[in-house]
């Protein structure tokens, strides 16, 4: 069987899937994300549940994804109608990518606000606008900035026009380029900063509370929030990493690619992790301060450091950068479906879709200032908006398309395109068709409360030992089943 041909723009360059598949992940969620809901989720358990999602969910679903685009090579609509129907299967699978595509675009209107006070924090840090002498003081600078609307929509509108200016001109060039140097000097920042946290008097507080692990801590919605994060810090089923995928050349390892994304992205999480929680206990702040906490603590820390003046005017700056890499890659997929579905040119598409993203947007910013008041069910619309997706739409999305590499996919076809060595394929064949869905069943109904607390966990043995048995069979039976 051939894939199907299609003239697409590929990846500059040997590397460049890569760097911009990292670009992607790399981002607000390892730096803003991953450190305050460790804060507000206990610590150690939430970092270990987070680890075995990133392996068990994250890592084989991100091949999948990327095996998706490559073989369908569109836009998440286009392409997994072509690869359902190359399968003989019905072209309604569709339905995944248009939830993939505007869970991009829901993530992208709260992620530029946060983006935003990013940018607002680079330019406070180049006009000596971050100067207090407390924990106290940094949180009322934060606050301060938010408070006004039209201070905060300024920043989260610049990001819009800058993602969109970048978007309606084509992906590659830019990213890889930016990727490139954006990566190295990150990582540099981080490691001055775990350097300086060893020296703090809060390394070993920090460390034990990122690595201690409290199962008593492990609550049902806690181990929804970390499974919910390792898809959301991948990039996954939100249409980003299986449009990149489009642009993969044929002859690139889906699963090296993979791993050396995944890899990246976790180190990275880990290490702002380290750098952040010092200095979070050093100065006796709370770890569940909520979304504000990279922001109140950091600048504190870069105020007693030796040359921490300049320091944090480069992170700050690495910051908006990668949260930049990422924005983009999350309307790539939207821009990519009216361009080819409907032959909108990039730029108009991207200029459209920033539009009804401005508005959006605006009223996430808004949350938190005249709109702080404005809640349903106790969450106003930015958390609604990040509820929404992570802890509903990437976890669905992710079943489908696990479900989608897994069962429709027509085998064949999946095995050309990740193209492993027999033994692998068999394994991440059992992940992608038992283990991952069950985790995100499981998950879903434990923080339901729908498992209860009678539920036994030899129950989930017991039905992966059955799958395993059950696919030996069918194996043995004919060489390549459906
Ligand atoms: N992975 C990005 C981050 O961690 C966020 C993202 C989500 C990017 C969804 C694309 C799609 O910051």
């Amino acid at each position: 069987m051939t894939a199907i041909a299609r003239p697409k723009a590929l990846w500059l360059g040997r590397w460049g899937f890569v760097l911009a598949a990292t670009g992607s992940s790399v981002g607000l969620g390892n730096i803003w994300k991953f450190p305050y809901m460790t804060g507000e989720y206990g610590g150690g358990a939430f970092v270990l549940v987070y680890l075995l999602c990133i392996a068990a969910i994250g890592i084989p679903v991100m091949m999948s994804e990327i095996a998706l685009g490559r073989r369908g090579r569109g836009s998440p609509v286009d392409a997994i109608r072509r690869v359902a129907r190359e399968s003989g299967r019905s072209g309604l699978w569709a339905t995944l990518g248009w939830m993939a595509m505007l869970c991009g675009f829901m993530v992208l209107s709260f992620y530029v606000v946060v983006a935003g006070w990013s940018v607002s924090y680079l330019w406070k840090a180049l006009s000596g606008g971050l100067a207090a002498d407390s924990v106290e003081g940094m949180a009322a600078i934060f606050t301060a900035n938010n408070a006004n609307p039209w201070n905060l929509g300024f920043w989260s509108t610049l990001v819009t026009v800058a993602t969109m200016a970048i978007v309606g001109k084509g992906v590659q060039a830019g990213i890889e380029r930016s990727v490139r140097w954006m990566m190295p000097g990150l990582v540099i920042m981080l490691v001055i900063m775990i350097v300086y946290a060893l020296f703090s008097g809060g390394f070993k507080a920090g460390f034990l509370f990122l690595f201690a692990f409290d199962p008593g801590k492990l609550t049902g919605a806690a181990v929804l929030a970390a499974m919910g994060h390792a898809f959301f810090t991948l990039s996954l089923a939100s249409g980003a990493i299986l449009t990149y995928g489009a642009y993969l050349p044929a002859d690139q390892s889906i699963g090296r690619t993979t791993l050396t994304v995944a890899i990246c992205d976790t180190l990275v999480a880990l290490m702002a992790g380290l750098a952040i929680f010092p200095v979070i206990f050093a100065n006796g702040m709370d770890p569940a301060s909520g979304p504000g906490l990279i922001f109140m603590s950091l600048p504190l820390a870069f105020q007693q450091m030796p040359l921490g003046g300049v320091i944090e005017v480069v992170f700050f700056l690495m910051l908006a950068v990668a949260a930049l890499t990422s924005a983009i890659s999350m309307i790539e997929a939207t821009v990519a479906w009216l361009n080819e579905s409907h032959g909108v040119s990039r730029r108009r598409a991207a200029w459209g879709v920033g539009i009804v993203l401005w508005i959006v947007s605006t009223l996430a910013m808004l949350s938190f200032n005249v709109g702080a008041d404005w809640k349903l069910a106790g969450r106003h619309f930015f958390d609604w908006l990040d509820f929404l997706t992570s802890r509903l739409m990437m976890p669905l999305g992710g079943l489908g398309m696990a479900i989608l590499a897994g069962f429709v996919m027509h085998r064949q076809a999946i095995r050309d395109e990740l193209g492993l060595p027999p033994w692998l394929h068999v394994l991440w064949q059992f992940v992608i068709r038992y283990v991952s869905p069950l985790a995100i069943l499981v998950v879903f109904l434990d923080a339901l409360g729908w498992l209860g607390a009678g539920f036994d966990w030899r129950w989930i043995a017991a039905i992966l030992a059955l799958a395993l048995v059950g696919e030996a069979v069918i194996s043995r039976r004919s060489p390549t089943p459906r």
